[in-house]
């Protein structure tokens, strides 16, 4: 056996365990090429950052990680995403993947990731897999799911609720002259608002717009979206219609998704509103949407479908992590009992914090996403210390923090 990284040449043999894993894949009957294009346009994946394990003179196993920067409490930090966790059905059950995944997680220690981390299906066999890894559930996505008339009356909704601007907007199709206005709105009013979001280069924005590869089984078709101009005061939307990409040979084409929208908080309604039009007069019957925590409120609670994909992380360089900590909040942090706690140090005493606790208060994933964990925010110590240094991220409600003593 043996673990390394690929070539160029194993794009075909990777997409042929990939095919026979993932029933998207299948039936999407993605090849090299396609894998090809992948790593062209998108930087965040490469062959460098492909691993698979050798047996018997083939590739019996692969993982992918998407090297990221992620915006985090602590500001912008590495982390290390794993993807496409795939073993060749005949080789299953001897522990390749198992193997491969220490590698990996070993590999990125020593390039110092504070975190490693992925989104598996909630329920599905893998998310127990990384649960007894020691990953924990940070976040579920809720995702919308708006059909037929729901589309007309949400629009109209948003309309009438006095949402107005001063300026009728001037709308364009988003075109690949568009990257530097996309990736300025994308900075003020995804990046810079929200923790839990991706750094975006040129190059990835480049990617987007010409293959609209958003993630990475989105491959196949061109970006679609459109600007909208308020009298100077930029945004846009970013959809994906399936009946324009690969994906329509697996999914409803009559559906589509709202991959994201940047606009200030007046002009989203409206923005969102437009584009729910436009997707209809297309002919969409489906949207998904899965709107940011603090938008939720713009779409009606009955269409909630929960819960989705599990975000599930881990401290990969816990040096690294409680560095980073220490350096932000310039206190002394300590990692007890065998990971059982983390404890900040200060004057008057210490805050104990529960891994996950403290991961999801790092990663900004509170208020919203709260009430879906079973956990909460465990901490022991001063209650109000930890109001007054964790304010920005607790302040939603502090009522689902749990005081324990219980580790
Ligand atoms: C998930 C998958 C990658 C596991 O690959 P593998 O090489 O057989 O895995 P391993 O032999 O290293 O086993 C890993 C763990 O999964 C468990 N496992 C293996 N097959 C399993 C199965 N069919 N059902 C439940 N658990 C299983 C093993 O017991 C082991 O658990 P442990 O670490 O507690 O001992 C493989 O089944 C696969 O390709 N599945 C389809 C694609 C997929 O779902 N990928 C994960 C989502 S990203």
């Amino acid at each position: 056996m043996r673990i390394r990284t690929v070539e160029p040449g194993d794009l075909g043999e990777i997409a042929e365990v990939l095919r026979g894993s993932f029933r998207i894949y299948n039936c999407m009957d993605i090849d090299g090429d396609y894998l090809e294009k992948l790593f062209r346009t998108d930087d965040t994946v490469s062959l460098d950052s492909t691993f698979v394990v050798e047996e018997d003179g083939r590739i019996v196993s692969i993982t992918m990680i998407v090297e990221r920067e992620i915006r985090t409490v602590l500001g912008w930090i590495p982390f290390a995403g794993i993807a496409n966790v795939a073993t060749h059905p005949k080789y299953r059950g001897r522990g390749y993947a198992s193997k491969l995944l220490s590698y990996i997680e070993d590999y990125y220690k020593d390039k110092g990731y504070p975190i490693i981390g992925l989104l598996a299906g909630y329920g599905e066999p893998a998310h127990r897999i990384y649960r007894r890894r020691g990953f924990y559930d940070i976040s579920y996505y809720r995702e919308r799911i708006l059909v037929l008339e729901d589309i007309v009356n949400t629009a109209s909704m948003l309309k009438k609720r006095g949402e107005t601007s001063s300026h009728e907007p001037v709308i364009v199709p988003i075109t690949s002259a568009s990257i530097d206005t996309l990736s300025k709105l994308y900075n003020d009013d995804i990046a810079s608002r929200y923790y839990g979001v991706f750094k975006r280069s040129s190059r990835r924005w480049k990617g987007i717009l010409e293959t609209g590869q958003y993630a990475t089984w989105f491959l196949g078709n061109h970006g679609v979206g459109w600007l909208y101009d308020y009298g100077g005061r930029k945004a846009y939307s970013l959809v994906y219609p399936i009946k324009e990409s690969i994906l329509s040979r697996c999914r409803d084409p009559s559906a589509a998704y709202i991959l994201e929208i940047a606009a200030d908080n007046r002009h989203y309604p409206l923005v969102l509103a437009d584009t729910l039009e436009k997707l209809y007069n297309m002919g969409i019957k489906t949207i998904y949407y899965r709107p940011p925590p603090d938008k939720e409120h713009l779409v009606e609670k009955n269409r909630l479908v929960i819960p989705d994909e599990t975000l599930m992380a881990k401290p990969c360089n816990q040096e690294r992590f409680r560095s980073l900590i220490e350096e932000k909040y310039n206190k002394k942090v300590v990692i007890e009992k065998h990971d059982t706690y983390y404890a900040i140090q200060y004057r008057f005493g210490t805050i104990k914090f529960t891994p996950d606790s403290l991961l999801r208060i790092m990663l900004g994933v509170t208020g919203a996403f709260e009430e879906y964990f079973n956990g909460k925010i465990r901490v022991q110590g001063n209650y109000r210390i930890l109001l007054e240094e964790f304010s920005s991220v607790l302040s939603y409600r502090p009522h689902y923090i749990v005081l324990t003593d219980k580790w």
